[in-house]
């Protein structure tokens, strides 16, 4: 079984290509999969060069979801999978991953990078109503929610597709209401004024009612709270999370 391809290094005209995308923004017609087609296609090849230093707490989800041997596992709005990276030797273990995105150029990378990996499956689908065959040990979602036009539904989606007692998995940008539900702790004034409208110009929606209704879905096995650098970008921090919850047994 081949190791799956591994990141290359940025240059200044791969992060200049990725920034010129940012300044246009994400457009917002009707076909939600035209959309991502068109923001993520002319980066999708430097996709996770860029992200590498922008997408924080990836690794330490996939590292405490705790994957084992025979799991079904799937990753909702999963783009090129590259942080499926770093469990890689899991892999090999883990009976099927489910891929779901409904970006076209991201899933080719995804395509690419695990090719050989029989396990591995990658299918063009929304997330909001994509079913599985049989119930998954667990789902992910990563940077992804925020970008799920009905995160509720994509969220229901992922609660009906686990298993009783299964885990679900969210790592993400976030915002909070002024008076978050515990266990998270609050967020300034000044970030949760800023941050959503920052993000909402490339299709990235902070949703505060987000952590309530995680809270709701499962019952809380890790929470972290952290502030991001953004490259280029040296005096200000994006609030990220990651959650782990357990579904009712
Ligand atoms: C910021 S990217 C994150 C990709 C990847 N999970 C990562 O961590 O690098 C957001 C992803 O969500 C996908 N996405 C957005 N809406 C979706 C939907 N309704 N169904 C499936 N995927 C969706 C996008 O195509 C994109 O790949």
């Amino acid at each position: 079984m081949s190791t799956p391809r591994v990141i290359g290094k940025a240059t200044w005209r791969d992060d200049a290509r990725v920034l010129l995308q940012f300044l246009h923004g994400r457009r917002s017609g009707a076909d939600h999969g035209a959309n991502l087609d068109a923001f993520y296609g002319p980066q999708a090849d430097v996709y996770d060069r860029f992200r590498e230093r922008l997408l924080q707490g990836r690794a330490d989800l996939m590292q405490a979801m705790d994957f084992r041997a025979g799991q079904r596992v799937i990753d909702f709005g999963a783009g090129t999978g590259r942080h499926w990276l770093f469990v890689a030797p899991k892999l090999p273990q883990l009976a099927r991953i489910d891929l779901v995105d409904l970006c076209t150029p991201l899933l080719e990378v995804a395509r690419t990078r695990f090719a050989g990996h029989a396990n591995v499956h990658a299918v063009r689908a929304d997330a909001q109503v994509w079913a599985a065959d049989e119930p998954a040990d667990a789902a992910i979602f990563s940077y992804s929610l925020s970008m799920i036009p009905d995160w509720r539904a994509a969220l229901a989606n992922a609660v009906r597709q686990v298993r009783p007692g299964g885990l679900i998995g969210v790592v993400d940008f976030y915002t909070l209401p002024d008076q978050p539900p515990g266990p998270f702790k609050p967020l300034s004034k000044w970030n949760r004024a800023f941050w959503p409208r920052w993000f909402s110009h490339d299709g990235v929606m902070l949703r505060p009612e987000v952590p309530a209704a995680l809270l709701e879905a499962g019952a809380t096995v890790r929470l972290e709270q952290g502030l991001a650098r953004l490259p280029y970008l040296p005096l200000v921090r994006a609030p990220w999370f990651f959650w782990i919850g357990r579904l009712p047994a």
